[in-house]
C-alpha cells in the first residue's frame, strides 16, 4: 500500500514535544516575520514583467494572485493552528494523506523555499550591482565601483557566477544558525525599511496619478501573456507568507498567534501592493511595449530587450514594463531622483531579510523530514549553544547559494511559483479531508464557509498553475520524479513511521506503549524497516 503511512496528529505533536525547537516568537514577531517573507523581489522587481503582461490590469493580477493566496491562508490557518509544529504543509499533509504525499510536498516546498531564496539573492544582486556603481552619490569618500558582468550574473545571462547571490546566500545562512530570535530581530528592523520605502513611493505617486494612465486597462485581455498570466507571475509577491507556519513550533501561544502572524501579514501586504501598482500605473502608465508590428513581446524575451533600447534611444522616457527597478525609476520619472535612488537602497537593504525568511523556512522544512527518518537523521541535529538545527541550516545554505550563482531570477521564481502552488493546493486538500475524518478534534482557528474556501483554493491554485511558462510547469514534474526516486531508494525504508518508531502516549493515555524514536544521529540496531 503506498498510502498507509500517516502518522497521527498526537504522535506529531508529541514528537514536537520531545524534540522541539526554542519558542520564542510572539504575534508581532510572527506578523513581521510573514511582511518581511513576502514584500520582496515581487514588487520591486517584478511589477515590470507584470505591466508587460497586463498593462493596467496588473491590478487585478493583484487582486486574482492575493485571494488565491488569501483562501490558502485561511486554509492553512486551521492546520498550523491545529498542528502547531515545524514543517508546515508537509506536517499536514502526513497527518492526513500519508507518507508519501507527504514527501512530495515536502520536496515541492525546496521548489518554494530554497529555489524562492535564490531568486530573491539574485534580485538582490542586480540591486548591489546598481548600488555599487553609484555608491559615490550616498557616500562620497568612496569612488563607484562598476562590478564587471563576470561576476554580477550567472552563464545564461552572459556571466561565470552571481558573486553577490552567492555572498549574500552565505552571510544570510551564518544569521540564522546564530538563531532564530536574533534573526527575527534584524528582519524586523529590514521589514521597517520596505514598509518605509513603499509608504513614501504611495505618498508620492498617489497624488500625481493621472486617470488617463489607466485606459486601455486591458490591453492584452485576459490569457496567458495577459492578465492572468501576469497573476501566475505575480503570484511570486505574495510566497512566502505561509513561512509563518514553519516556525509555529518556535511560537509562544501558536494557535492564537500562527493565525494573526498568516491573516495580518498577507492582509498589509495586499494592501501595500494595491496601492503601490496604482500609484506606478497612475505617475507614469503602465502599458506593454509592443513589437513594431504591434505583436505582443513576452517579458525576459530579446525581443523585448531590443525594442526597449530603440525606445530609450529615441529619448522617450522609458516604460514602466521596461525597467529593471520599477519603482525607483517611477519616482525618478515625476521628479523625485534622490528619493528613486533612495528607493533602490531600500531593496538594496531589505531584500535579504526575505531570502532569510524563505531559507528559514526551508530549513525548518528539511529538520522535521529528517527528525521522521525521511532524510538523514544528522540534519535534525540542533546546535547545543545557539540552540538553531545549524547542520541543517548550513545544507539548505549550499543549495540555495549554489542555485543562486548560476540561474537567473525570473526563471527561478517561476519554478519557486510552480513548487508553490502545489503545496498550496495539498493543505487546502488536507483541511478538507481532516473535517471529515476527524471532525471533533479542537480547531482553535475554523476556516470560515470550509466548503466554499477550500475549493476555491484548490482550483485557484490549479489555475494559476496553468497559466504558468510550460517549462515551470514541468519543472514540477521532473523535480517530483526525482523526489520519489528518493523516497524509494532512501526515505521508505528509514522512515520512523514505517518502522513503527512513533509515540502517541504522551497525548492518548490509553493508546498502547510505542518504542520511542532514536535521538537524532543514534543507531537503532535490530529494527527492521516495515
Ligand atoms: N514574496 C517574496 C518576494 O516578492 C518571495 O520576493
Amino acid at each position: 500500500m503506498l498510502f498507509d503511512r500517516v502518522k497521527s496528529l498526537d504522535a506529531i505533536l508529541a514528537t514536537a514535544e520531545k524534540k522541539g525547537l526554542h519558542r520564542s516568537l510572539g504575534a508581532f514577531q510572527l506578523t513581521m516575520l510573514g511582511v518581511g517573507a513576502v514584500i520582496g523581489t515581487g514588487i520591486f522587481v517584478l511589477t515590470s514583467e507584470a505591466a508587460q503582461k497586463a498593462g493596467p490590469g496588473m491590478m487585478l493580477s493583484f487582486m486574482i494572485a492575493g485571494f488565491v493566496c488569501a483562501v490558502a491562508a485561511l486554509c492553512y490557518s486551521e492546520l498550523a493552528s491545529m498542528v502547531p509544529v515545524s514543517g508546515s504543509a508537509y506536517t499536514y499533509t502526513y497527518a492526513v494523506m500519508g507518507e508519501l504525499m507527504a514527501w512530495m510536498v515536502g520536496w515541492a516546498l525546496v521548489l518554494e523555499y530554497a529555489v524562492g531564496a535564490s531568486a530573491v539573492a539574485v534580485g538582490w544582486s542586480g540591486y548591489f550591482v546598481g548600488f555599487m556603481a553609484h555608491i559615490n552619490d550616498f557616500l562620497p569618500f568612496i569612488p563607484n565601483i562598476v562590478i564587471s558582468k563576470e561576476f554580477a550574473v550567472g552563464p545564461s545571462q552572459g556571466g561565470l557566477i552571481n558573486l553577490p547571490a552567492v555572498t549574500i546566500s552565505i552571510l544570510v545562512t551564518l544569521l540564522l544558525i546564530l538563531g532564530t530570535t536574533e534573526s527575527a530581530r534584524v528582519n524586523a528592523v529590514l521589514v521597517l525599511i520596505k514598509i518605509t520605502a513603499l509608504t513614501l513611493f504611495i505618498a508620492l505617486t498617489v497624488p500625481v496619478m493621472k486617470g488617463a494612465e489607466f485606459h486601455p486597462f486591458l490591453p492584452n485581455g485576459w490569457g496567458t501573456i495577459g492578465v492572468v498570466g501576469a497573476a501566475s507571475s505575480i503570484f511570486f509577491a505574495y510566497v512566502g507568507f505561509d513561512a509563518v507556519s514553519t516556525a509555529a513550533e518556535e511560537t509562544k501561544n501558536p494557535q492564537r498567534n500562527v493565525p494573526i502572524g498568516l491573516i495580518g501579514s498577507l492582509l498589509i501586504c495586499t494592501v501595500f501592493y494595491l496601492l503601490v501598482a496604482a500609484g506606478a500605473i497612475g505617475a507614469i502608465g503602465a502599458q506593454p511595449v509592443a513589437g513594431l508590428g504591434g505583436e505582443v513581446l513576452s517579458p525576459g524575451s530579446r525581443e523585448l530587450a531590443a525594442r526597449c533600447a530603440a525606445i530609450v534611444a529615441s529619448g522617450v522616457n522609458e516604460p514602466l514594463a521596461c525597467s529593471h527597478e520599477a519603482l525607483a525609476h517611477v519616482l525618478r520619472s515625476v521628479g523625485w531622483t534622490k528619493i528613486g535612488n533612495l528607493m533602490g537602497v531600500a531593496a538594496f537593504l531589505a531584500l535579504p531579510s526575505v531570502v532569510l525568511m524563505m531559507m528559514f523556512g526551508q530549513t525548518r522544512v528539511f529538520f522535521v523530514m529528517a527528525r521522521d527518518g525521511l532524510l538523514p537523521a544528522k540534519l535534525a541535529s540542533v546546535h547545543p549553544r545557539f540552540k538553531t538545527p545549524h547542520v541543517v541550516t548550513a545544507f539548505t545554505g549550499i543549495v540555495v547559494t549554489l542555485a543562486a550563482a548560476f540561474l537567473p531570477v525570473g526563471k527561478l521564481a517561476d519554478y519557486s511559483n510552480s513548487g508553490t502552488l502545489f503545496a498550496f493546493m495539498m493543505v487546502a486538500i488536507a483541511v478538507l479531508v481532516l473535517r471529515r475524518t476527524d471532525p471533533g478534534r479542537h480547531r482553535p482557528f475554523r476556516t470560515p464557509a470550509i466548503m466554499v474556501v477550500a475549493p476555491l483554493a484548490i482550483i485557484g491554485c490549479i489555475g494559476l498553475y496553468l497559466f504558468l511558462p510550460f517549462l515551470a510547469q514541468m519543472v514540477l514534474f521532473g523535480w517530483g520524479a526525482i523526489g520519489l526516486a528518493i523516497y524509494f531508494g532512501y526515505s521508505r525504508s528509514r522512515s520512523h513511521v514505517g518502522r513503527g518508531l512513533v509515540e502517541t502516549h504522551e497525548l492518548d493515555p490509553d493508546a498502547p506503549p510505542q518504542p520511542v524514536p532514536p535521538m537524532p544521529g543514534a543507531h537503532t540496531p535490530g529494527i527492521k524497516d516495515a
